[in-house]
């Protein structure tokens, strides 16, 4: 291997996993930061109705996503998005469809207070649950060097859990045997044209990056939805905006966080919520396609039921945008559909702590992660 070979690589690593903004690049969290983290995921008593846990909506066994077409909080409330895995979410440089949230701290207070999800009116509601708790208070004491319960705070809270989340990491895949290791027997036939169309003339690879140090098969950009901006949507674009434009103007409250989850026509203006740019309407963040067999239905708002219908939207959409359309034959679907199978790798309980180790980048954490349900 050449010299320069070397440097690029390294380059890359840096930029993608040692400088990332959320933090992965830092010593690695505490084992009890993550364990803390770990059990406050999956507590349902961390809801206004005690029914709801971060693990309610993203299940282990489902890659941290699950499979209604949007995530359902207290109260059977539906929300407007569809549920994203959150494996190698330490990875993303910005968090939610949209990317609204900067890093995993700040992402992960949003669902507690929010009505849609775990419905708490405020911060103190939340820390009454966790202040409550003597083995909580224990590990945030020794964790934060904090003298008394009292001085837990909501970001001791987020801490722990976006601890707990840099540590969901995917496995290798079938697709990472066949791709980084060379094992031609790791994909079927099949699947192996698959990629070939998928990195071919299917283009899928200018947004679902594919990289031979790191295939996240995301170029954590914002492009227009396959789906196209609703009709309904379209004919209230003054009223939908100017909204945007009032939420945002009342700095500190969760409004806009609220309207997001609460009204799918606000939900629909995509990423321009956070930029205000009239170009963002209808972005959404290019979702990785790992495991993306286990989290049907599919796009921001859940509205496409297989991964059949999916693979069909893109090829016609990405197609017609650069006016170029990608044909493919039945066989030739059914082969970007094996393809895709390919990348399912869900690390089960016993393996989560290895891959932390082995993952895509550091981390020292050596907990044990158990992955109970609620
Ligand atoms: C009611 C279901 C539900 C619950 C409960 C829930 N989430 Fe989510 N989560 C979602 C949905 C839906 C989204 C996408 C929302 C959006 O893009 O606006 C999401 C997005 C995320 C993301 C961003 C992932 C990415 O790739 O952008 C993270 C991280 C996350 N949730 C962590 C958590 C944590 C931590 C908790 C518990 C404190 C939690 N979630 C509770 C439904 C839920
Ligand atoms: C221009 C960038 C771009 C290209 C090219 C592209 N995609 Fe996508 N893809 C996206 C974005 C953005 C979404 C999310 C859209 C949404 O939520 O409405 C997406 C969503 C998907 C999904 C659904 C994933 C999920 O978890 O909901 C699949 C499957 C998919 N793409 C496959 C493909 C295939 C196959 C190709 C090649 C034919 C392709 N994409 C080409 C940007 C792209």
């Amino acid at each position: 291997m050449n010299c320069h070979r070397i440097v690029i690589v390294l380059i890359t690593w840096c930029v993608f996993s040692v400088c990332a903004p959320t933090r992965v690049c830092a010593t690695g969290d505490a084992p009890l930061a993550v364990k803390l983290g770990e059990k406050l995921f999956n507590d349902t008593r961390l809801s206004a109705d005690r029914t709801i846990a971060c693990a309610t909506c993203h299940r282990r066994e489902r890659a941290f996503a699950n499979n209604e077409p949007v995530g359902t909080g207290i109260n059977h409330r539906a929300g407007t998005r569809n549920v994203p895995s959150l494996l190698d979410v330490g990875l993303q440089r910005a968090l939610f469809w949209d990317g609204r949230a900067p890093d995993l701290e700040t992402q992960a207070r949003v669902p507690l207070l929010n009505p849609a999800e775990h419905g708490f009116p405020d911060a103190l509601a939340v820390l009454s649950v966790v202040r409550g708790d003597s083995s909580y208070v224990e590990m945030f004491t020794q964790l934060d060097h904090l003298k008394s319960a009292d001085e837990i705070s909501l970001l001791h809270v987020s801490a722990a859990l976006a601890a707990f989340e840099r540590t969901l990491r995917s496995t290798p895949a079938p697709f990472d045997r066949f791709f980084r290791d060379h094992d031609t027997t790791a994909l079927s036939a099949s699947a192996q044209r698959g990629f070939e169309i998928f990195g071919g003339r299917g283009r899928c690879t200018t947004c679902h990056v594919v990289q031979e140090d790191h295939a996240l098969f995301t170029d954590m950009q914002y492009h227009p939805s396959a789906r196209g901006l609703p009709g309904t949507v379209n004919d209230r674009l003054v009223e939908l905006t100017g909204r945007v434009l009032e939420l945002k103007n009342d700095p500190g409250s969760e409004r806009l966080e609220h309207a997001i989850a609460a009204d799918a026509a606000i939900a629909a203006l995509g990423r321009f919520v956070v930029t205000l740019d009239p170009t963002d309407i209808g972005r959404f963040k290019t979702p990785s396609l790992r495991n993306v067999a286990l989290t049907a239905p599919y796009m921001h708002d859940g509205s496409v039921a297989t991964l059949d219908e999916a693979i069909g939207l893109e090829l016609y959409s990405r197609g017609a945008a650069l006016n170029y359309p990608i044909v493919v034959t039945v066989d030739e679907k059914q082969d970007l559909i094996a393809f895709l199978r390919s990348l399912t790798s869900v690390p089960t309980p016993s393996h989560l702590p290895a891959a932390g180790r082995s993952g895509h980048t550091d981390t020292s954490s050596t907990s044990s992660v158990t992955g109970a349900e609620p």
